[in-house]
């Protein structure tokens, strides 16, 4: 614990458990004040009483976010905005995979709560990181982007199709590369984005999976406290302080696929994100 974050302000989302709570916890050591933004109070008792174990005390708070509505994501960004905090270090952790549905306004699951959602929250807080700069944006992605072809604007907005989700899980992964790599670019110099593969952890990611093969599947995993290692790098090491809109794996800059490179691409899926998220606010 070298004090990297001593004065800063830095909230992750899906801090109650897996990689996020690790990466909150690592964030007070390094003596943030931590924000752990999550759906459900209750379930983030015991994360919270831990980061606030390390931070020290009025240093750890909690914040509603429920990313599966779009109308919840505004009011958490407005609750949060009226506590009046710089914010330095967003880490949007949070996130689903192997479920099938649609989110509240209708978009297909994992593309609503890992990448719409997203978006409009970090959109929503970017005024307050431009004027707490310099800050830092972290999207945790997935190497999952790697499987895909590219994004069905259609299929994003009907229910999950294909059986297991994994295809449309790695469509959302690919939005957060296209999202940290758009948001480098039009954020301003003070903002800085990351987007990270944190390994194949065993989180409760897996928690839809039946024992006792959620057992063989995740032993030979890295444990959450590896797959918070590249987010707690992205979000305060020096080396990467100049860096933005790269993607990374195991602490250091790795080539995403292809496609994820596309620029023409991420500026499609920003601005169709944004008429998606504009439709469904109307
Ligand atoms: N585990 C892996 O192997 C792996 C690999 C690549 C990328 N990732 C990425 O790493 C991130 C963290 O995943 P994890 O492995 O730590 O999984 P996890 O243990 O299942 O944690 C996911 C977190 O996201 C939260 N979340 C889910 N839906 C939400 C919603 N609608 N609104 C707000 N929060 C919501 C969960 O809250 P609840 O507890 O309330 O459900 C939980 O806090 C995800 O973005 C995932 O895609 C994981």
């Amino acid at each position: 614990m070298s004090g990297l974050l001593a004065g800063k302000v830095a909230l992750v989302t899906g801090a109650n458990t897996g990689i996020g709570r690790v990466t909150a916890r690592r964030l007070a050591e390094e003596g943030a004040h931590v924000i752990l933004a999550c759906r459900s109070r209750d379930k983030s008792e015991a994360a919270l009483a831990e980061v606030q174990a390390a931070a020290g005390p009025g240093k750890a708070d909690f914040l509603a976010l429920d990313l599966s509505s779009l109308a919840a994501v505004r009011s958490a960004a407005a609750e949060w905005l009226a506590r009046d905090l710089p914010l330095h270090v967003l880490v949007n952790n949070a996130g689903l995979a192997g479920q099938r549905g649609v989110t509240k306004d209708g978009f297909e699951l994992h593309f609503g709560v890992n990448h719409l959602g997203p978006m409009l929250f970090t959109n929503l807080l970017l005024e307050r990181l431009q004027q707490s700069g310099p800050a830092r944006v972290v999207m945790v992605s997935s190497k999952m982007h790697e499987r895909v072809t590219g994004i069905d604007y259609e299929a994003v907005r009907r229910p999950t199709r294909s059986v297991t989700g994994v295809a449309e899980y790695g469509v959302s992964k690919l939005a957060n590369i296209y999202f940290a790599k758009e948001l480098a670019r039009r954020a301003g110099p003070t903002v800085h984005t990351y987007a990270l593969h944190p390994g194949v952890v065993a989180s409760d990611i897996w928690r839809r999976v039946p024992q006792p093969f959620r057992w063989i599947m995740t032993r030979n995993m890295v444990d959450v406290e590896t797959g918070a290692e590249t987010s707690v790098y992205c979000a305060t090491s020096p080396a990467v302080a100049d860096d933005t809109g790269l993607y990374y794996q195991r602490a250091k800059v790795r080539a995403p696929a292809p496609l994820a490179e596309d620029r023409s691409a991420a500026e499609d899926c920003w601005r169709r994100s944004e008429a998606f998220i504009a439709e469904a606010s109307a």
